[in-house]
C-alpha cells in the first residue's frame, strides 16, 4: 500500500496532503464565534494539509494580530488567509452605516418591515446595527496592505475578481487561489494571473452557485490546465477526496466537515445543526447577504421566501438585517441566524479533532484507490 497521497499541488503549497482548509467566515467579526479561528487553521496545517484563515476580525489590528499569531503556531508551514471580493455590488456612496440603513428605510420600507415583524414575531429586543464597517473597496485594499505587509504565503478570494492584488502579491512570494462556480469566472480568474483555481460546486456551505461539484470540477479542470484546481462543495469524506482526483482536481477545498471538529468556534446550535441535520435541511438563499448562500433551513430564510421580495444587493441585504441579527445573538437565539453549512452535513455525523478528520479523509481517500483497481 503506498503511504501517502500526495500531488503536484501539494508541492507548489509547501504541504504533505492534497487537502485545504476552506477559508470561513460567517458574518461576524469575533474570533471567539469564528468558523475557521487561529486554532483550527493552525491544526490543519501542523496535520500536513493548508490552513486558510476567514475573514473575522474586528478591524486591521486584530487581522494584522491573528496572523502573527497564526504564524507562531506553525512556524515555517504555509497557511492561507480568505477575504470575500464581491463582484457585483449596490452603489453605495458612504461608509457610513447608520446613513446606508436609512437609506434603505427610504427606498425599501416593505424590506424593513419584514425585519421589524422578525423582531416582534420572536419576541427579541431592537438591537442597532454593528461596528464593523461595511465593505467597500477602499476597506478591500486596506485588508490586501496587511496581507502584503505580513507576506502571507497564501491568498485566497472568494466571489469577486483579484486581479487588483495578484501581481503585488506575487512580488511578496504569495500565492493567489481564485474561487468560482462556473467556467466563465474561471476565464476571468486565469486572466488576472492567480496560480491555483478552486471550483465550488453548488452543494457548498456558505456562498455559492448553481453548478454540482460532479458536473463543475472536470470542466473548470480542462478549461484552465495546467494550472491546478482544488475541487470544492459536499466534500466530506475520503471516497469524496478520491472522487476529486479522478475528476482531475489536484486536491480538495474542504468547509463544512471541518466545522464538525473539536476546533471551530461555531455557536453549538450551528454545530449540532450540522451533525443532526440531513442533506435537505441545507438549501440556498440570498436572505443573509444578497448573494446565494447555502445555510440551514430555519424560520427567517421562510419568512423572507414568504415574503414574496427579491433580497437586497450586497451589501444592502447584510446591512437590513443586522438589528435583528444582533438581536437574535444578544438573545443566544443561534437557531435564528443563518447558519451556512453544505449539503454533506447529511454525512457527518461525529464530532472530532480536526487532524482526524484531515487523516481519516487521506486514509480513506488512499484506500478507495486502491480498491478501485478490483474493477480492472
Ligand atoms: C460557515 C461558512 C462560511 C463560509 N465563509 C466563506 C468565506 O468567508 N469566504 C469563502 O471564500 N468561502 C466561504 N465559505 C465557503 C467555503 O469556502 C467552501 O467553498 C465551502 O464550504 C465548500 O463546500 P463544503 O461546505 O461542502 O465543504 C463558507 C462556508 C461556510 C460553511
Amino acid at each position: 500500500m503506498a503511504d501517502r497521497l500526495h500531488t503536484p499541488l501539494c508541492d507548489m503549497l509547501g504541504i504533505e496532503y492534497p487537502i485545504v482548509l476552506a477559508g470561513m467566515a460567517a458574518g461576524g467579526q469575533a474570533q471567539s464565534t469564528a468558523p475557521t479561528p487561529v486554532k483550527l487553521v493552525a491544526a490543519v496545517t501542523n496535520a500536513g494539509g493548508l490552513g486558510v484563515m476567514g475573514d473575522n476580525f474586528a478591524n486591521l489590528d486584530e487581522l494584522d494580530a491573528g496572523i502573527k499569531e497564526l504564524r507562531s503556531l506553525v512556524g515555517d508551514r504555509p497557511f492561507g488567509v480568505d477575504f470575500l471580493l464581491p463582484a457585483v455590488r449596490a452603489e453605495v456612496t458612504t461608509t457610513n452605516k447608520e446613513e446606508i440603513y436609512a437609506q434603505i428605510e427610504r427606498d425599501h420600507p416593505n424590506h424593513v418591515a419584514v425585519v421589524e415583524e422578525l423582531i416582534r414575531e420572536h419576541g427579541l429586543e431592537r438591537a442597532g446595527l454593528g461596528p464593523s464597517e461595511p465593505m467597500s473597496t477602499d476597506l478591500l485594499n486596506r485588508k490586501i496592505e496587511v496581507l502584503l505587509d505580513n507576506k502571507v504565503p497564501v491568498f485566497a478570494a472568494a466571489l469577486g475578481d483579484p486581479a487588483m492584488m495578484t501581481e503585488r502579491a506575487h512580488d511578496q512570494g504569495m500565492q493567489v487561489i481564485g474561487m468560482v462556480g462556473a467556467v466563465r469566472h474561471a476565464e476571468r480568474h486565469v486572466a488576472a494571473n492567480v496560480d491555483i483555481i478552486t471550483a465550488q460546486g453548488t452543494e457548498a456551505g456558505g456562498h455559492t452557485g448553481y453548478i454540482s461539484t460532479m458536473v463543475l470540477v472536470p470542466q473548470v479542470v480542462d478549461a484552465v490546465a495546467p494550472m491546478p484546481v482544488l475541487a470544492a462543495g459536499g466534500i466530506g469524506s475520503g471516497r469524496h477526496l478520491a472522487t476529486a482526483l479522478a475528476l482531475g482536481a489536484q486536491g480538495a477545498w474542504v468547509g463544512t466537515a471541518f466545522l464538525t471538529s473539536e476546533e471551530t468556534n461555531i455557536p453549538d446550535d450551528h454545530q449540532q445543526q450540522i451533525l443532526r441535520g440531513q442533506s435537505s435541511d441545507f438549501t440556498t438563499s440570498k436572505f443573509m447577504s444578497g448573494k446565494n448562500q447555502r445555510s440551514y433551513n430555519n424560520a427567517v430564510k421562510q419568512a423572507w421566501a414568504d415574503s414574496g421580495l427579491e433580497n437586497l444587493d450586497m451589501p444592502l441585504q447584510g446591512i437590513l438585517q443586522e438589528p435583528f441579527t444582533r438581536a437574535a445573538k444578544a438573545a443566544g437565539r443561534y437557531d435564528l441566524v443563518g447558519n451556512p453549512s453544505g449539503q454533506i452535513s447529511g454525512m457527518l455525523n461525529e464530532r472530532r479533532p480536526a487532524k482526524d478528520i484531515l487523516m481519516d479523509m487521506v486514509n480513506e481517500a488512499r484506500d478507495t484507490i486502491e480498491g478501485l483497481q478490483k474493477h480492472l
